[in-house]
């Protein structure tokens, strides 16, 4: 499967759930607030069910963050994920995650790690963590020898920064958790969650960017 089956997608909210209640108030809102993705992490005991429960219960493209074993790829799949998102390259979740017919998104930092996704077939990377690798200066630096690769930037990732991001041809998309903050998805904050992310939608609207859109 390739990275197409999410274009369209230009922000992928990164949630970091601490109950499964709250992973849901945060799904709900951010598809209110015109989201159509979202990547649940494994970082907390609640991540898991959190991610199957939005797979079925929102209509949001649901994957699973913060995947470093072939043993979570298989326990993602499960639950419906439909990318898989990693903050490094690992050939072996990059496979697992392929064989069970997922998109894969791993985390790159250098020229050698793109150099082994590229030679391992993915060539949509996610740039982590990007404002301390020197943000859309560097991709546009990493970007010249390899032309066929797209970037998702993640870390450090805001409304003031997203658009310029995305300006540039070879960012397919931008990734983070400003658009669900830890406190609001604590405090079952829906309301603050849906204003975040219908903000952001307008300010890539605003800028004339394509803007999230139902995906599948
Ligand atoms: C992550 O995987 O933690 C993401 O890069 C999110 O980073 P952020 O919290 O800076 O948006």
């Amino acid at each position: 499967m390739s990275l197409s089956s999410i274009d369209g997608v230009v922000i992928v909210p990164v949630l970091t759930a601490p109950t499964v209640s709250a992973a849901l108030v945060a799904g709900r809102a951010l598809a209110r607030g015109g989201i159509t993705c979202v990547e649940v992490t494994l970082r907390t005991a609640a991540g898991l069910e959190s991610l199957a429960v939005l797979a079925r219960e929102t209509n949001l493209l649901v994957g699973a963050g913060t995947v470093l074993s072939r043993g979570q790829v298989e326990a993602v799949a499960a639950a419906d994920a439909r990318f898989v998102v990693s903050p490094g390259f690992d050939d072996d979740v990059v496979n697992a995650t392929r064989s069970a017919g997922m998109i894969s998104l791993p985390g790159v930092a250098t020229a050698t790690e793109i150099q082994r996704a590229v030679a391992a077939g993915v060539e949509t990377l996610k740039f982590f963590p990007a404002d301390r690798l020197g943000g859309l200066d560097t991709i546009r630096a990493l970007a010249a020898p390899f032309t066929g690769v797209r970037f998702v930037p993640s870390g450090g990732i805001n409304n003031r920064n997203a658009a310029e991001y995305l300006t540039h041809p070879a960012i397919a998309a931008v990734s983070g958790s400003w658009v669900v903050p830890a406190d609001a998805v604590a405090a079952e904050d829906g309301e603050s969650i849906e204003r975040i992310a219908a903000a952001a939608v307008a300010t890539l609207e605003a800028s004339g960017l394509p803007t999230p859109r139902r995906v599948g």
